[in-house]
C-alpha cells in the first residue's frame, strides 16, 4: 500500500514532512554520503547573515546529559558567498529549500529578504532566526527586544513573496504572546523551538566547558518542552509549524505529528546518527502501513487532550 506523506504548507507541496534543523546538516553536501537529499521533504540551511561571521572561539560545543550545548555564534560565509557558491548547488539539487536568515539590524533583515526574493526559482521559504546577536544584545530591555523582533519579522515579510516562518525559543519570552504579535506582522508560520540557554562547568578549572559562559541546549533533553510548544501554538493559532527540538527517533517524529507539526526538522540527531532523517522517514512510512493509515493527514493533529475534570495536576 502506498502511503501518502505529502505535506502541504500554503503554496508549498513537499513529498514528506522530513527536513533538517538549521545549522545541523552542514552547508551543502556534507551528509550526501549518508542521506539521499532528494528523499528529504525540504532542506533548511545554516543561518545566513549579510556579512561573513567567524563565529565564537573554540570550544563551542559540549555534550550534556541527553543533549548538547552549542555556542557556534552563527558562523557562516555571508550572503554574497551563499548566493555565489551555495545557491547553484541547491538549484541543481532541486529539493525544496528554506533559507534561514538573521540580521544585526532591521535593515539587514530587509536586505536578506530582498536578496532571496530574487532567488525564487531556488528558494521556497525563509526561516527568520530571531535568536541572533541583535535581539540578544546586552542591556536591551524586554519591550525593546520585542519591538526589534517585530520590526525584523515585518521587514522580512514586507520584503518578499516567499513563505516566511519566524523561529521562536522560550528564551525570547512568553512564546505564545510573542507568537501572537509576530503572526500579526503577516508571517506564514512558526518554527518551534530554537535552543534553550544553558551552561556546563569544568569542575577542575572552574571554567565553562565552552569558550562562552552559556550555550544553546538541544537534543532529547529539550524534546518535552518543544513538543509542548508545538502543541500549544498549533492549538492557539492553527498556522503552519516547523517543529524542532530533540527529534531523534521515529517515535519522537510521530509524537510531533500527533500534536500537529507540519514539518519535522531533525537537528542534533544528525550528529549522533548522520542517517537519522532517512531512518525516521522510513519509520514513519512503516508506522502508517502498520496502522493502515493512507495519509499522514489521518495522524497529524490527532492528539486527544487530557480531560479537564479530576483533582490531579492540571498544568
Ligand atoms: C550545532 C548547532 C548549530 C545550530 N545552528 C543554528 C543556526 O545557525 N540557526 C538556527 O536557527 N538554529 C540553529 N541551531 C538550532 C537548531 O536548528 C534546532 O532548532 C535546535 O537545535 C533544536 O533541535 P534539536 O534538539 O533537534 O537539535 C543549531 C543547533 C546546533 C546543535
Amino acid at each position: 500500500m502506498k502511503i501518502d506523506l505529502t505535506t502541504r504548507i500554503k503554496t508549498l507541496t513537499l513529498k514528506n514532512p522530513i527536513t533538517v534543523a538549521s545549522g545541523t546538516f552542514g552547508t551543502t553536501d556534507e551528509y550526501a554520503g549518508y542521506v539521499d537529499y532528494k528523499k528529504l521533504g525540504a532542506i533548511i540551511t545554516k543561518t545566513i547573515t549579510v556579512k561573513p561571521r567567524a563565529g565564537n572561539p573554540m570550544p563551542r560545543i559540549c555534550e550534556t546529559a541527553a543533549g548538547m550545548l552549542n555556542a557556534i555564534g552563527l558562523q557562516n560565509k555571508g550572503l554574497e558567498d551563499f548566493l555565489e557558491h551555495k545557491i547553484p548547488y541547491f538549484k541543481k539539487l532541486g529539493v525544496p529549500l528554506i533559507v534561514s536568515i538573521a540580521g544585526e539590524t532591521t535593515e539587514e533583515f530587509a536586505k536578506l529578504a530582498k536578496a532571496f526574493e530574487g532567488q525564487r526559482d531556488v528558494v521556497n521559504a525563509l526561516e527568520i532566526n530571531l535568536s541572533c546577536p541583535n535581539v540578544e544584545a546586552g542591556g536591551v530591555n524586554f519591550m525593546k527586544k520585542q519591538e526589534r523582533i517585530l520590526e525584523a519579522v515585518k521587514a522580512v515579510h514586507d520584503g518578499t513573496r516567499l513563505l516566511t516562518f519566524a523561529k521562536l525559543s522560550p528564551e525570547l519570552g512568553d512564546v505564545l504572546a510573542i507568537a501572537e504579535q509576530i503572526l500579526k506582522q503577516g508571517v506564514d508560520g512558526l518554527s518551534v523551538i530554537n535552543t534553550l540557554r544553558g551552561m556546563a562547568v569544568n569542575i577542575g578549572s572552574r571554567r565553562s566547558k565552552l569558550a562562552k559562559d552559556f550555550g544553546g541546549l538541544s537534543g532529547p533533553a529539550i524534546k518535552p518542552v518543544a513538543l509542548r510548544y508545538v502543541y500549544q501554538v498549533k492549538k492557539e493559532f492553527q498556522v503552519p509549524v516547523i517543529a524542532s527540538g530533540g527529534i531523534s527517533s521515529v517515535k519522537d517524529a510521530l509524537e510531533f505529528l500527533i500534536v500537529g507539526a507540519d514539518l519535522l526538522a531533525v537537528g542534533t540527531a544528525n550528529f549522533v546518527e548522520p542517517a537519522a532523517t532517512r531512518e525516521i522517514l522510513n519509520g514513519i512510512e512503516a508506522f502508517c502501513r502498520r496502522e493502515r493509515l493512507k495519509s499522514l493527514d489521518e495522524l497529524r493533529g490527532s492528539y486527544k487532550p487530557a480531560e479537564e475534570k479530576g483533582s490531579g495536576c492540571k498544568s
